[in-house]
């Protein structure tokens, strides 16, 4: 495996793979690997010749609040979770390297960013699109693969890359739960025992509105307050958002019908946790697509032991 961090090595690693005829698979992160990103690690080596992984904690990304600093980083962990996952490449580039001189140039997704999270965190959607239109360049033609608990995230990448004409195949890969339903996350390594309890609630109300929309429940006003009643029941919990919209556009529905996405926010203490499930609803009935839940031997949680 081939640890880089200087963008003109990533680049002719990537040419002479595609002069040799292979298929590059990209997988970007920030690091702090988690089985969520094993998965994704695992749909990119199934898939292509060359997997290239990038571990960047992209600076342009973070509000002048959040958790750039306090962001989990640990390169050497991350490079024995990629080696054991087949991982060709690993791109880590110092944040100079990324942007020399600081960064100018910003490439914006209008309408899909301003909403949900990006409503609360104006800059963010920015800083990811501006790293990924740089990362896709150097990397040039591949297959990016993103997971779907980031759900407002991938249908911006979609959306850049149709818009830009970028030579990357999107795709989207299950969102990954542990044993105890909470959807992966590197920020997850911020909660306690206790709040991790309280977290819980939120895959159990997302849960609560699958279980409704199965009953027949087709008002977005309803599921939505399904759902925060759920998330009522952990007082440690302060919903930012829980949004019904369809799954394509983000755009709020009334009614559910077709492919529906319940998107949630929620801050336990300062930590912010994101969370979906997917409803394909039909005149037939209706199918929730919460993920899949991790491996035990992966597991993250004292959950999985029991
Ligand atoms: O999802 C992430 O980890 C980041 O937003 C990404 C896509 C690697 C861009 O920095």
């Amino acid at each position: 495996m081939n640890v880089v961090t200087r963008v003109d090595d990533l680049r002719g690693l990537c040419r002479e793979a595609r002069e040799a005829r292979l298929r590059v698979g990209l997988v970007p992160t920030m690091g702090a690997l988690h089985a969520g990103h094993r998965s994704l690690l695992r749909a990119a080596r199934g898939a292509s010749d060359l997997v290239v992984l990038t571990v960047f904690v992209n600076p342009l990304q973070f509000g002048p609040d959040e958790d750039f600093s306090a962001y989990p980083r640990d390169l050497e962990a991350d490079a024995e979770v990629a080696a054991s996952e087949g991982v060709d490449v690993v791109f880590a580039p110092p944040v100079d390297e990324m942007y020399p001189g600081g960064s100018r140039t910003t490439v914006h997704v209008a309408g899909l960013t301003d909403v949900l999270c990006g409503a609360s965190r104006p800059t963010h959607f920015d800083g990811v699109t501006t790293v990924l239109t740089k990362l896709f360049s150097i990397v040039g033609p591949s297959t990016a693969y993103f997971g779907r608990k980031d759900f407002q995230q991938l249908a911006v990448v979609r959306r850049l890359v149709a818009d830009l004409d970028l030579p990357v195949e999107v795709v989207g890969c299950p969102l990954v739960r542990d044993h105890d339903g909470l959807a992966l996350s590197s920020r997850n390594a911020y909660l306690s025992e206790a709040r991790r309890e309280s977290a819980r609630a939120i895959p159990e109300s997302l849960r609560a509105a699958a279980a409704a929309v199965e009953g027949g429940e087709r008002s977005a006003t309803a599921v939505e307050a399904e759902v925060r009643r759920v998330l009522a029941r952990a007082p440690e919990l302060r919903p930012e958002y829980v949004a019904v919209v369809d799954a394509a556009e983000l755009r709020p529905v009334e009614t559910l019908d077709g492919s529906t996405a319940v998107l949630v926010a929620v801050r336990v203490g300062s930590t912010r946790l994101i969370d979906n499930v997917v409803l394909d609803v039909t005149p037939g009935g209706s199918e929730a697509d919460l993920g899949i839940v991790v491996p035990a031997e992966e597991s993250e949680s004292p959950c999985a032991a029991r």
